[in-house]
């Protein structure tokens, strides 16, 4: 079924993702670290899932953990990530006992270390060696996907450690492969930094994958099958408004069909579904705000209709006062990184975009 409020966890409930499903079997195959970005709502932890459940399917070992959960309030919850990682990586030890007795008191890096140690003195790079090790023994890989990969960069030390975890598998631990997902897509790409001298990924090779928006005639059949599915006779003049108001994001299409199916009601599902849509990103403006007032005023400028450096400059000046450039430059930069905002050069001039519709709305109504 497409239609439903939570993330997908089944190959068959997911529209138009063969392509991509693809590339992720690929880059399992071959590579070591994988990166799966796109925007709020487009459907990363439902294509991960999915594939994740596939391979459990072949009995390939996997873990998934969401690092959104343990930001609170702009820090970490870094011993809350252990915890959850460590009973985890158990899980799988433990369904590899038999193996594991034979080895488990064993020697790395000089660290005595013992299965069902506390997690206190939880060394994940000893662990993830031991861990490694088993799989190598069984001749599988363990795939470890970190779905909101970015809120690692809270994990200490400005996410060095963890970095320096995903360098020392990415060089060493041959049976070990890491899915980093993210919709704030340039923190993201900085916190990795394969391209920054300083970071410990440093001139590692990555396989990106990005999803992306559904094209009209996509959106359109994603609908017109969703409701197939459920018994619904689809109705096209309310399908195209749909279409037209809530754009390729599957995220809104999912919601507004589970509104039809569940209140069986056309004229009013949209509304339903823009109004579901409005609270969630009017929450996800008010934590940006937090962040910074200049940040509002910035996509209000673009909601507006201002798309250059200079209109967006005007338009925060007649509106909210004045806005140095390297403010204004630094809140764009901000805003591209993380999703908020899209670049798109035409003619050579840069401009400035919302790729959310329902954000475009709320800020201008
Ligand atoms: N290919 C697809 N086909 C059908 N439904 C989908 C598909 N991808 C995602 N969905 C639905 O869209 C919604 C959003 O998907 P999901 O949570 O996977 O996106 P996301 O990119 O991880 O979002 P977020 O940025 O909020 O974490 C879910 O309700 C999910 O069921
Ligand atoms: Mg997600």
């Amino acid at each position: 079924m497409y239609f439903s409020l939570m993330p997908k966890k089944k190959r068959e409930n997911l529209y138009n993702r063969e392509r991509e499903f693809e590339e992720l079997e690929k880059s399992f195959e071959s590579g070591r670290q994988i990166l799966l970005t796109g925007i709020r709502r487009i459907g990363k932890t439902s294509l991960l899932q999915a594939f994740l459940n596939e391979l459990s399917e072949r009995k390939i070992p996997n873990i998934f953990i969401d690092c959104r959960s343990f930001e609170k309030a702009g820090s970490f919850d870094k011993n809350g990530f252990n915890s959850r990682f460590k009973a985890l990586l158990d899980k799988i030890l433990s369904k590899n006992l038999q193996i594991l007795k034979k080895i488990s008191k064993i020697s790395l890096y000089g660290i005595e270390f013992k299965f069902n140690s506390d997690v206190n003195r939880f060394d994940l790079f000893a662990y993830l060696d031991m861990v490694n090790e088993l799989m190598d023994r069984k001749g599988t890989k363990l795939v470890i996907a970190l779905d909101e990969a970015q809120f690692l960069r809270f994990y200490g030390r400005g996410g060095k450690e963890i970095l320096n975890l995903l360098a020392h598998v990415y060089d060493h631990l041959e049976n070990m492969i890491f899915i980093l997902t993210g919709s704030e897509i340039g923190v993201l790409y900085d916190f990795i930094g394969s391209e920054n001298p300083e970071s410990p990924l440093y001139g590692r090779y990555i396989n990106q994958i990005t999803l992306e928006r559904f094209p009209k005639e996509k959106s359109i059949d994603f609908l017109v099958k969703g409701f197939e599915q459920v018994g619904i006779k689809p109705k096209s003049e309310y399908i195209e408004k749909a279409v037209e108001s809530l754009d390729g994001i599957v995220g809104y299409l999912s919601m507004y069909g589970y509104i039809v199916q569940t209140t069986n009601e056309w004229q009013k599902s949209l509304e339903e579904a823009e109004k579901m849509a409005f609270k969630i990103v009017k929450k996800e403006l008010n934590s940006l705000k937090n962040r910074s007032e200049n940040y509002m005023h910035v996509l209000k400028a673009i909601a507006f209709g201002a798309e250059t450096f200079s209109q967006i400059k005007k338009y925060i000046e007649i509106h909210y006062g004045n806005i140095s450039d390297q403010t204004l430059s630094n809140n764009l930069n901000a805003l591209v990184n993380s999703s908020f905002l899209e670049v798109e050069y035409v003619q050579a001039k840069k401009l400035y975009r919302i790729p959310d519709p329902v954000i475009k709305k709320v800020l201008i109504s």
